[in-house]
């Protein structure tokens, strides 16, 4: 087994881990209190070549591979999940279904602006009666004069209502076949007649990205946007969902490394009964089991990332590693807030923040209990 990055790999996670250092961390606490979107990070991001890591160089991409996309998010959660979530429902789940199953023209429409960052994607797949079961999408889409009319709801969709948003990829009913609902795969711009922007939520963390519900109410979009086959829009968000899970999983390493850092600062620095808390067994416990886990959950998230590069199946594994990192940042987080005492719970603190951006990881993009179901299913029960 190879442990080693190739120096591109190397190269790209230091300069994210600087960017994200000099120009995430000083204003994070104020985008979250504001709940206002990163709109210059975003540029920067552009800029920097990331909104478009693993997509090729000739639309505008980084021509990179998946690990070099995990180690992006990571260094990004390790300081700002909002940011990172924004470039990751914008990679994994938005834009890569153009890349997998657009045509060529699609590709030459939307990838350019989507790799540069100048426009973002979004994933509409969840409905208010289609979470974990999928597969129960009530949106429908109807064929006539070469339109496509969508009807239906989407909820909690990520990168869909900010000023740079260009489109969403959604699923909808086209039809029956041989008994069972065909679901399709539709690429609807923002500013499509009918496709209707709800107002954000307000959510428990990741306060400064943009998530709220949609609707589609006679939305017509032309025919040339199916994306992919008739019927296989089920399948193909699937296959992008086993992908987003990757950075999902990217996020866990980077917010439970985050807390650590600020942890394991924060306790050489404070003093208790004339010593750094640091030099208490209690403390170096909790550090030290911390370490032990990251470490082992970052081996498995770039396991499944290297797999999926190397174009092996990796369902199992990148289900392992969402599983396995969404708990250990829930847990990471609040021990660093348990290791700050009062401190932790006060929002000046980054750990206060970490806190509250760690439980969606538990749930978004397939919940635990989900994930539990795709690994026992890959395991053959
Ligand atoms: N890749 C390719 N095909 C797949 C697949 C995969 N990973 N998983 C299933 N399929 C195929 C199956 O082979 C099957 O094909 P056939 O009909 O030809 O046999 C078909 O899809 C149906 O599969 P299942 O019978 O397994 O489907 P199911 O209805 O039992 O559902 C599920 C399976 C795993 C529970 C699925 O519904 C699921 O993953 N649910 C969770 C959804 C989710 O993660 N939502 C999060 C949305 S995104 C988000 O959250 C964004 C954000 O936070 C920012």
């Amino acid at each position: 087994m190879d442990f080693d990055f190739t120096q591109e790999q190397r190269l790209l996670r230091d300069t994210v881990r600087d960017f994200a250092q000099q120009e995430v961390a000083p204003v994070a606490e104020e985008l979250d209190r504001e709940k206002r979107f990163p709109y210059e990070i975003v540029a920067k991001l552009g800029e920097l070549g990331l909104m478009g890591i693993p997509f090729p160089e000739e639309y505008g991409g980084g021509g990179s591979d998946t690990l070099s996309y995990a180690l992006a998010v990571e260094e990004l959660t390790r300081v700002d999940s909002s940011v990172a979530i924004t470039l990751a429902a914008h990679t994994s789940l938005g834009t890569m279904p153009i890349h997998l199953w657009g045509t060529d023209e699609q590709k030459r429409e939307w990838l350019p602006e989507l790799c540069s960052g100048r426009k973002l994607a979004a994933f509409g797949l969840t409905e208010p009666e289609a979470g974990s079961d999928a597969g129960n999408t009530r949106t429908r889409a109807t064929l006539e004069d070469g339109e496509w009319t969508i009807d239906g709801a989407k909820q909690f969709i990520t990168n869909a209502g900010t000023d740079i948003s260009g489109c969403v990829t959604i699923t909808a009913v086209t039809g029956e076949s041989n008994g069972s609902r065909e679901i399709s795969n539709l690429i609807v711009p923002n500013g499509a007649p009918g496709y209707e922007l709800g107002e954000p939520y307000r959510k428990m963390g990741w306060n400064a990205s943009d998530t709220r519900p949609l609707t589609f109410d006679g939305c017509r979009v032309p025919e040339s946007n199916l994306l992919g086959r008739r019927g296989d829009g089920f399948k193909q968000f699937m296959q992008i969902l086993d992908g987003g899970r990757v950075g999902v999983a990217a996020m866990g390493v980077g917010l439970a490394q985050g807390a650590l850092d600020e942890a394991l600062a924060y306790a050489k620095e404070r003093h208790a009964f004339g010593q750094p808390i640091s030099s208490f067994q209690a403390i170096q416990g909790k550090i030290a089991d911390l370490s032990a886990e990251i470490e082992a959950a970052r081996l498995l998230t770039y396991k499944a990332a290297l797999l999926k590069d190397r174009g092996e199946p990796f369902t199992l594994t990148a289900a392992q590693a969402k599983l396995k990192t969404g708990r250990l940042a829930v847990r990471a987080t609040e021990e660093a807030v348990q290791i700050h005492g009062g401190y932790g719970y006060i929002e000046e603190y980054p750990v206060c923040r970490f806190y509250r951006d760690a439980k969606i990881l538990t749930i978004g993009e397939g919940t635990d209990e989900v994930q539990q179901m795709v690994i026992a299913r890959q395991l053959g029960c």
